[in-house]
C-alpha cells in the first residue's frame, strides 16, 4: 500500500526510522518527508552530530540509506513540495503516519494551518476521510497542546503518544520504540511483528538463540 510517512522535530526519531523499516520491510511504498527540524533531531539522537548539520539533505539520504529495507520503496519528497501526489485527494493514498510529530506540526495541524507537505498530507487525510496518526513527544504537555489533540481527534484523527506499554517486558529502547510503532501500525491496520501480543508467546529474536 501508498503510505505517507512525516518525520518531524519532536525528539524520537527513532520512533521515524522504526517506521520507515517495519513499513518498507513490509512492502509498502513509503511517501517519506522528514521536516527540517526532523533532520536536527536525527542529525543529534541517531548520527550522533549534533543538531546542526551541514546539509540538512545529506541526513534525509542518511536516514533513507540506513533505516529503508527491501521490498517496499521510498520516495524521499521535499517539505516544500506541495505540489507531489501526496499532497492530493486524489493521489489515493489514504493513510498518514507522523512519527514523531512534534507539538509546532500538531497545532498546525489542529488549527488547518499548513505551510509544509506534512501538514499538507494531514489535512488531506482528514478532508478524505483517510487515516491520520500523530506520535506526538512533549512532556508535560500545556493545556493549548491537549486541545490541540482534542481538535485533532474530533476531526478523525488518531493520537498516538510515544508512550510504551512496560508489560511485555522490553528489554532495549528499540523494544521500547517498537511497541509504539507496532501500535500505531495496528492503527493502521498494518501487519507487523514487532511486538509479542498480550496472550502469545514471545517473538524469538536472533538474539535469543542458543
Ligand atoms: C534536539 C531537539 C529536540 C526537540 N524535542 C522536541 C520534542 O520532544 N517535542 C516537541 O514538540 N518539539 C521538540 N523540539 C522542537 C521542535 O523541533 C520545534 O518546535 C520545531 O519548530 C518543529 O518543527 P517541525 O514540526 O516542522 O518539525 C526539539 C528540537 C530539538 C532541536
Amino acid at each position: 500500500m501508498r503510505i505517507f510517512l512525516g518525520v518531524t522535530g519532536a525528539s524520537g526519531a527513532l520512533y521515524g526510522a522504526r517506521s520507515l523499516t517495519a513499513l518498507t520491510a513490509g512492502g509498502h511504498h513509503v511517501g517519506l518527508c522528514i521536516s527540517d527540524a526532523g533532520a536536527r533531531v536525527i542529525s543529534h539522537e541517531i548520527l550522533g552530530e549534533g543538531p546542526r548539520p551541514a546539509s540538512y539533505a545529506d541526513v534525509r539520504e542518511r536516514f533513507v540509506h540506513r533505516f529503508a529495507e527491501g521490498p517496499g520503496a521510498v520516495d524521499l519528497l521535499d517539505h516544500d513540495d506541495i505540489a507531489c501526489s501526496f499532497a492530493s485527494g486524489s493521489s489515493g493514498a489514504r493513510a498518514a503516519l507522523i512519527a514523531p510529530c512534534s507539538t509546532s506540526t500538531l497545532g498546525r495541524i489542529a488549527h488547518g494551518t499548513g505551510d509544509n507537505l506534512i501538514h499538507r498530507v494531514a489535512e488531506v487525510m482528514l478532508k478524505e476521510r483517510g487515516d491520520l496518526v500523530l506520535i506526538p513527544r512533549e512532556t508535560p504537555l500545556s493545556l493549548i497542546q491537549l486541545r490541540n489533540m482534542v481538535a485533532v481527534t474530533e476531526a478523525g484523527g488518531v493520537i498516538l503518544p510515544a508512550s510504551p506499554g512496560l508489560y511485555a517486558g522490553p528489554e532495549t529502547i528499540d523494544d521500547l520504540v517498537d511497541f509504539v510503532v507496532g501500535k500505531a501500525l495496528d492503527v493502521l491496520r498494518i501487519d507487523h511483528v514487532l511486538f509479542t501480543r498480550w496472550g502469545e508467546p514471545r517473538i524469538a529474536t536472533g538474539e535469543d538463540a542458543p
